[in-house]
């Protein structure tokens, strides 16, 4: 049996979708199954024997976190010690998600952060998650803590949907183009977290996975206009100036990483990973949601 945390989240739902494909024996909880309340996890779990644990729950909203610090750090670290706690009793293994922000991204392209490097975040949602996986550490031996970054999915509020939107209202677009990453579709990080639960390897710790390249967040935006014109996702003669910002020009509460390009090396080595290019990824995305019913 697998516990899915978070399935109602943006990558929670492509993990769920993936094992209902697979015919995975899962159960699932979100919102409604406090993972910042022990008891209630405890209850939850009564007199179920779970194999493994993958929490995709999470409080996930950067900049509100710099104000919601006591929340942040219910979900992100108690939330965390609870399942872990809850992982110790019934030996079950995790698969726990992390993120880019637990590094200061002070480091210049093309350095890519290790998962032995330094940590040292500098927003209060990194905070939180490097706490987070802290308190795995402490508590468990069985665990894979998964970084990733600038993740995207069918489900949920992101980066390519705000962009599609902002294509249809403005005719110029200012995005940032001196923060650099690696774009992640979440369908990709749900294949990745099956091939861990079926591969039944034991090199637990942490592990990078994004996919792979590295682009700006302009270049991103750029990308997502250019492939989604093509493929007819905005009115053919709409034209759309996209505009490269500095961070300094769009302050937000929370300061992010400069670069925070994730080192991947370990995990496609221990898992025989191929990763796919994220331009490729979001084209496959695009694809997707050029097949869907249109929302309007
Ligand atoms: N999005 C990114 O770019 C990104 C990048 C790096 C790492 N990550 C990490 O990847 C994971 C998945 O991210 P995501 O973007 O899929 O997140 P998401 O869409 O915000 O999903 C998180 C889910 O957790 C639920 N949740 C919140 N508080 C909870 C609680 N106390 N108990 C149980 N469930 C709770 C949320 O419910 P509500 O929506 O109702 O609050 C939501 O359904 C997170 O751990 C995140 O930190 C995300």
């Amino acid at each position: 049996m697998i516990w899915l945390i978070g399935n109602k989240g943006m990558l929670g739902q492509d993990v769920g979708k993936l094992f209902k494909r697979k015919r995975l024996s899962y159960l699932t909880s979100d919102k409604e199954v406090d993972i910042a309340n022990y008891q209630i996890l405890q209850e939850f779990t009564k007199d179920i024997k779970i194999e493994w644990i993958i929490n995709c729950s999470g409080y996930t909203d950067v900049d509100k976190a710099e104000k919601e610090i006591a929340e942040a750090f219910q979900i992100n670290r108690d939330g965390v010690r609870n399942i872990s706690k809850i992982a110790a009793e019934k030996q079950s293994k995790l698969i726990h998600i992390s993120t880019d922000y637990v590094f200061d991204g002070r480091q210049r392209a093309p350095f890519a952060y290790s998962e032995e490097d330094e940590t040292n975040p500098i927003n209060v949602y990194g905070k939180s998650k490097l706490a987070g996986e802290q308190e795995i550490e402490k508590i468990l031996e069985e665990y894979f803590i998964i970084r990733t970054a600038w993740l995207y999915g069918v489900q949920g509020n992101n980066f390519v949907y705000s962009m599609l939107r902002l294509f249809k209202e403005r005719d110029v677009v200012k995005v940032i183009n001196d923060q650099i990453g690696s774009p992640t579709y979440t369908a990709d990080l749900a294949g990745v977290i099956l091939k861990i639960i079926e591969s039944n390897f034991s090199g637990y710790g942490i592990y990078h996975f994004t996919n792979e390249g590295v682009t700006s967040w302009y270049e991103f935006a750029r990308a997502i206009y250019d492939k989604s014109k093509d493929l007819g996702l905005l009115g053919g003669d709409r034209r759309v100036e996209i505009r490269g910002i500095k961070t300094d020009d769009y302050p937000t509460a929370a300061k992010r990483p400069k670069c925070s390009i994730l080192y991947k090396d370990k995990i496609k080595r221990e898992f025989n990973l191929k990763i796919r290019n994220w331009d490729k990824a979001l084209e496959n995305f695009l694809n997707i949601l050029s097949s869907l019913p249109s929302q309007e």
